[in-house]
């Protein structure tokens, strides 16, 4: 028998919310975005399973296209933080990438590169982030350079990203997309033979900010089964968000050991927890070395045969500790449930001081991901 911990990974649900974020932008092209892994569930997995309907899709870095190129992925794919050196351009035409130019060095590297066909380029604009794009006055120069290039489509798409499109109550979105639009309407008078298209909206702009959908939407999180708005939104807000999705990745692991400690007892690395009363500890092999935040403080819920336990006891490297005392029965062999459709990684995240996102990105590759 093999260490149980595993990350099953349910592709109709992945595919039910594509569906759900096409749903909700019917004019908008829907491309997924499988950077970092496919936020830990699988690259290559994430992007088969999606292939016939996806128009395309987004990573960080050529090294991630190339892996999806090399499992056969034909569709367009974006790089979004561009190139990283001159060199990679001419790589990214001959695999038939698309790049986001982010600034002026990218500018440089693509007007001067040796391509045998022209590139589809996307224009990154900063509205605001103030982490990658040009700023809004240096948006039409960069523009009219790539216009002018034999080596750019004459197809561009012009792109900017929100930075705080969860919080529904802050008005910087709104300003986001001011700026935007002012931006786009000078490029406008300046596009020549160019055609344009625009993208903007993140799963939480997908879900909630229908006034933010362009021709081109990127979802990330969403398209892993959840909201960005937990903890963001009050719980009923949030249920009709999270309602529309399923969660795509179901942690497991096992019971591996089951013991009785008397009041008083600790339990785990520092003695972080002790008995008020006569207890029965279960072990289970899963650690942060599988991803399970070590962070995570003792009640943090863990399910046992679908029912839910508190952590008790530090994480250590490849195992936790749970109180399984108001339970009749656990034996070595139990199904344990680190998160997943029942049990939300954010619920998890929440009580270790991160988010959701951190936990799946950062999922290593130890656990196997096992694919239904
Ligand atoms: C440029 C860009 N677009 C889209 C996304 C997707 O965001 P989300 O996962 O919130 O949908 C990201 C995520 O970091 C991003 O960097």
């Amino acid at each position: 028998m093999s260490r149980p911990s595993v990350a099953k990974i349910d592709l109709s649900a992945l595919r039910h919310n594509f569906a759900a974020a096409q749903a909700l932008a019917p004019h908008s092209k829907t491309m997924p975005m499988v950077k970092a892994n496919a936020y830990g569930h699988g690259a290559v997995a994430i992007a088969q399973a999606l292939a016939d309907i996806a128009p395309a899709f987004g990573v960080a870095c050529i090294e991630e296209a190339i892996e999806l190129r090399q499992a056969g992925i034909n569709n367009p794919i974006l790089l979004l933080e561009g190139t990283f050196s001159a060199d990679e351009v001419e790589l990214a035409g001959q695999q038939d990438l698309w790049i986001m130019v982010e600034n002026d060095n990218q500018v440089e590297a693509i007007v001067t590169a040796n391509l045998a066909k022209p590139i589809q380029v996307w224009l990154g604009i900063d509205t605001g982030m103030h982490r990658l794009g040009f700023q809004l006055h240096e948006a039409t120069d960069a523009f009219a350079r790539l216009r002018d290039s034999r080596n750019v489509c004459t197809s561009m798409v012009i792109a900017s990203h929100f930075a705080s499109a969860e919080d529904l109550d802050n008005g910087f979105t709104a300003e986001q997309i001011n700026r935007f639009e002012q931006v786009t309407q000078e490029i406008q008078n300046i596009k020549g033979d160019s055609s344009l298209q625009f993208s903007l909206a993140n799963s939480a702009a997908i879900l909630a900010r229908p006034e933010s959908h362009r021709d081109w939407n990127r979802p990330g999180y969403m398209m892993f089964g959840y909201s960005p708005f937990n903890g963001q939104l009050p719980v009923e807000e949030h249920a009709q968000y999270q309602k529309q999705l399923k969660p795509v990745m179901t942690l497991e692991s096992a019971v591996i050991a089951v013991r009785t400690i008397k009041v008083g007892d600790t339990v785990g690395y520092n003695n972080r927890w002790s008995a008020e009363a006569e207890s029965k500890i279960a072990t289970v092999a899963i650690g942060y070395g599988d991803g399970y935040p070590r962070s995570a403080p003792d009640g943090t819920p863990v399910m046992i045969n679908g029912v839910r336990c508190p952590l008790a006891g530090r994480v250590s490297m490849d195992m936790i500790t749970v109180d399984v005392t108001h339970l009749d029965t656990v034996e070595i062999g139990n199904t344990v449930t680190l998160w997943g459709p029942e049990l939300p990684v954010d619920e998890i995240a929440h009580h270790s001081g991160t988010n959701g996102y951190e936990l799946l990105t950062r999922m290593p590759g130890r656990v196997p991901r096992v694919y239904v």
